[in-house]
């Protein structure tokens, strides 16, 4: 049936000068007046930008199944270029699994949801692109009329669940029943696994979470994964529309992790114990004359560069030792989307910077002046990532005691307004 209609549709495709308006075959599912259209340009413009955001990593920049991240999934990535993929699938399937995700419709977890991140008609885009890896006239994809543009916003967490949050963490966050609820959520349940490592298990896409009781408070990662578009619009983990009773466990099955546990090193202890003027933090923090300047490198509420994460609500996000870390050994955990790369140039030049993104035409950087570069892969003879920081290194050196001290106060006051103590006493 399929080799018949491919058949079919090259014999149209040959006499189609001759008969511009002949509708050869019935494909897709779409009314009769789109038979003899075609895919329209700007759908597909608008699924292949999002196909390289949210999908190339696992199924690769050709729907090959190839992506970086694929080498860490037990289950590959459909290969969606696959001829028998395309002809065994319909539009309307294709759009299913992405919108409900591998378990939505019975297959891997560790393909995730993206219903509750994008838009109906941002689905049919994708669909509209991963045709276009096969015969895209094959199945010509239209927008559906009244289909729905808008994003769901998803619940935002509230004041009281954070409160109702941390009330029953108190009491049974570090029940063993809880971590393995957590656990089994986690690994077999959610797309987690699919995209975080543990212990060098698990995928890359997102940071490797095996310390996270030590980088980031609970009460945080239950609010993260509740709506992570409520904090990052642009992030890559989609919303997974995990309720609040499982955010609860993996929350706490999180905070469990604390990697090899490690004593606070005596030489931070006098950071941590002074007492820190936020205001004098925040003004050496701006100060483009002073000696460290970190919004060159860093934003707050759109105030800064954008050579280093935005630090909103780092305070809310960060435990104090975590912060106090960044600060004086910027290299010791590398933020991911941060890491540096080294690239080796054919005419033996070095050229370092944050890698952005990277296609088969070359890598995209960006250097420690926030200059962005692009390197086309002819040129390049060997990159490799490095463990280093953009961050420099010798805060330490630069600033006393009181004066780390005033910037890590600083940083602990940008907090998210539900999370702050007054916000919660009062309800
Ligand atoms: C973290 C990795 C990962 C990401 C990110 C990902 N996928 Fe997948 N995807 C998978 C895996 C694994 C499967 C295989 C599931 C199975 O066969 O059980 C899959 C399967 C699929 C399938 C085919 C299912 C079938 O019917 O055989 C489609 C279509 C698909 N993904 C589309 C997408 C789109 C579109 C995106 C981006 C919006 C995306 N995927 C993002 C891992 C991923
Ligand atoms: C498709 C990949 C993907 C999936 C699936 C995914 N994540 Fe993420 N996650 C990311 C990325 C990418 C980031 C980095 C966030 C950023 O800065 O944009 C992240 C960040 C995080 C963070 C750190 C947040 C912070 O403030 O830095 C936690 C905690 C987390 N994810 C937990 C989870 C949990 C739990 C699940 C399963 C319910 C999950 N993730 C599923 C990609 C994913
Ligand atoms: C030249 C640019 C630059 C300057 C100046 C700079 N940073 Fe950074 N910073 C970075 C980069 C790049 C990263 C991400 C890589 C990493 O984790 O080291 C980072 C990471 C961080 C993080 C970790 C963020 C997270 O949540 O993962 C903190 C906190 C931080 N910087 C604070 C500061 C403070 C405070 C200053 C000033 C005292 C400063 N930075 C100055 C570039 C800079």
């Amino acid at each position: 049936m399929f080799l018949r209609i491919l058949f079919l549709s090259t014999a149209y495709l040959l006499i189609a000068g001759s008969f511009p308006a002949l509708p050869v075959w019935a494909g897709g599912g779409n009314d009769l007046a789109d038979l003899n259209r075609k895919t329209p340009l700007s759908l597909l413009n608008q699924g292949k930008n999002l196909f390289v955001h949210y999908c190339a990593h696992c199924h690769g920049l050709s729907g090959d199944g190839d992506g970086f991240n694929a080498e860490y999934l037990d289950k590959e990535p459909a290969e969606l270029s696959d001829e028998k993929f395309q002809s065994k699938k319909t539009n309307h399937q294709i759009f299913r699994t992405i919108k409900k995700g591998g378990v939505g419709v019975r297959k891997s977890h560790l393909m995730p949801a993206f219903g509750n991140t994008l838009s109906e008609s941002e689905i049919w885009s994708l669909v509209a692109y991963i045709r276009s890896f096969g015969k895209e006239d094959l199945q010509p994809v239209f927008l559906p009329q009244g289909v729905n543009t808008e994003r769901p916003l998803g619940e935002l967490v509230s004041v009281v669940s954070i409160q109702s949050f941390k009330e029953w963490f108190r009491e049974e966050g570090e029940k063993e029943s809880t971590i393995q609820a957590g656990e089994k959520l986690f690994k077999k349940k959610k797309s987690c696994f699919a995209c975080h490592q543990l212990d060098e298990e698990g995928g890359r896409i997102g940071p490797d979470l095996s310390r996270s009781g030590i980088l980031y408070g609970p009460e945080w990662v239950y609010a993260w994964i509740t709506n992570p578009q409520a904090y990052k619009a642009e992030t890559r983990m989609p919303d997974m529309g995990v309720s609040s009773e499982e955010a609860r466990f993996i929350a706490a099955f999180l905070n469990g992790l604390q990697g090899e546990a490690e004593e606070t090193p005596e030489g931070e202890l006098p950071y941590l114990q002074a007492t820190g003027n936020p205001e004098n933090g925040k003004r050496l923090f701006f100060d483009p004359d002073g000696k460290v300047y970190c919004s060159k490198c860093h934003r707050v509420n759109g105030d800064g560069g954008t050579i280093g994460p935005a630090l909103d609500h780092a305070g809310t996000r960060r435990s104090p030792v975590f912060l106090l870390e960044s600060i004086l050994e910027p290299k010791a955990v590398i933020t991911s989307g941060y890491s540096t790369v080294l690239i080796l140039t054919k005419d033996r030049k070095f050229i370092t910077g944050i890698k952005k993104f990277e296609d088969d035409s070359g890598v995209g950087i960006v250097d420690k002046e926030g200059k962005q570069l692009f390197i086309r892969k002819e040129r390049i003879k060997k990159y490799k990532t490095q463990k280093i920081s953009m961050m420099p290194g010798n805060f330490k050196e630069l600033l006393d005691v009181q004066e780390v001290a005033d910037i890590l106060a600083y940083l602990k006051s940008l907090k998210l307004a539900e999370f702050s103590s007054e916000a919660t006493e009062e309800k």
